[in-house]
């Protein structure tokens, strides 16, 4: 607390992100990044874009990063009109908090989802209620057909991993028609059926995606929105009242070559998938009650045994899960799917624990 700090900063609470360690030989399960590396086309379209004197670096990006708005519209068959890019799927999501969730009535979202959601609220002053989950932790769509200035939350949802149907995404866009409502898919590609195809249908559908999970590029910082262009027009006010320039020359080359690799993006997300479901097999064979994940993640609980002493457990055996001190799941680990030698490692670490 500073005596210069506004009314606004001091009224803050940040959101924090799950930890990055400088801890060698680490087994890293702790924010659900990708265990494989990106599409070398990645490293091969930043090597070219960089040339060799890097003499490029001196021009500023395209502003709209027009060639990935291409790529995105190829990938997804929808225009470029439709696209909204941002640095990172998080600064999608600001940027959507401003430009079309702040109205008069409270947006909806679950009391059980991403944690950022609540802090976006603050940072605009957007009022929000949350929605109970299931007591099984699944979203009912009937909950969200009470009045509401906006309805956000993501398919599969985080850090549950459920996945909802998407009969019930569009049971809720039937009964919201004068809402915006937001389908974050930041793990849809892990097990879920994308809700863009309903984009040209639904006028008040946006649907967000990243590059940090299925592509591996949680370090170039690339996500999108896809939604009709009067929403995106909304985005592009805000982002260009507010940055020019949020993807540089790297990150766009990068993300269009990750975004043209389909073979690499379905190996490696199946790789991802094939190990989910060994790993959930594994846990319950532990005594752990694992939620159905359709994402590169798993929630689980272990009746007996203190979810925290068990994150403690492991780490001391440097291994790092994700343990939230949060009601309703505080016995709970979310566990990122990391390769198949990674998540051996944990089943035997947890076998060992356990005793
Ligand atoms: C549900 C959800 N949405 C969005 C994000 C943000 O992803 P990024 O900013 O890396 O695109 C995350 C990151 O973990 C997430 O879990």
């Amino acid at each position: 607390m500073s005596r210069f700090w506004s009314r606004v900063v001091s009224a803050l609470t940040p959101y924090v992100p799950g930890e990055q360690p400088k801890i060698a030989n680490l087994i890293k399960l702790n924010t659900n990044e990708n265990p494989y590396p990106p599409s070398p086309q990645v490293l091969t379209a930043i090597q070219a874009e960089l040339g060799v004197d890097a003499a490029r670096l001196r021009l500023y990006p395209d502003p709209n990063a027009d060639q990935l708005k291409a790529a995105v519209a190829k990938l997804h068959g929808v225009t470029a009109q439709q696209i909204f890019v941002g640095n990172g799927s998080d600064e999608v999501l600001a940027h959507i908090f401003m430009a079309l969730l702040k109205h008069e009535r409270p947006i909806l979202f679950p009391d059980i989802t991403y944690s950022f959601y609540p802090v976006y609220c603050g940072l605009y002053g957007v009022d929000y209620r949350t929605v109970p989950l299931a007591d099984d932790f699944s979203i009912d769509p009937a909950d969200y057909t009470q009045p509401n200035g906006g309805i956000i939350f993501p398919n599969p949802n985080a850090p549950t991993g459920r996945l909802l149907a998407l009969e019930a995404i569009e049971q809720i866009l039937a009964a919201n028609p004068d809402s915006v409502f937001v389908v974050d898919e930041a793990y849809v590609d892990f097990g879920g059926i994308s809700a863009i195809s309903l984009v040209d249908r639904h006028d008040n559908l946006l649907v967000v995606h990243t590059l940090s999970k299925s592509r591996s590029l949680a370090g170039l910082r690339v996500g999108f929105a896809v939604g009709h262009p009067a929403l995106i027009e909304a985005l592009e006010r805000v982002k260009n009242s507010f940055n020019s320039y949020p993807l540089d020359r790297l990150a766009i080359v990068g993300a269009v070559a990750a975004l043209e690799d389909a073979g690499h993006f379905d190996r490696t997300r199946q790789a991802v998938i094939a190990t989910r479901n060994t790993l959930t097999a594994e846990l319950q064979a532990l005594g752990f009650e694992v939620l159905p994940s359709a994402a590169n993640f798993i929630f689980a609980r272990h009746p007996q045994r203190d979810a925290a002493q068990l994150a403690q457990a492991l780490r001391d055996q440097s291994i790092i899960v994700r343990h939230f001190k949060l009601p309703r799941i505080d016995q709970f680990l979310r566990i990122t799917v990391g390769t198949d030698a990674e998540c051996k490692a944990l089943t035997q670490a947890l076998r060992d624990i356990l005793g």
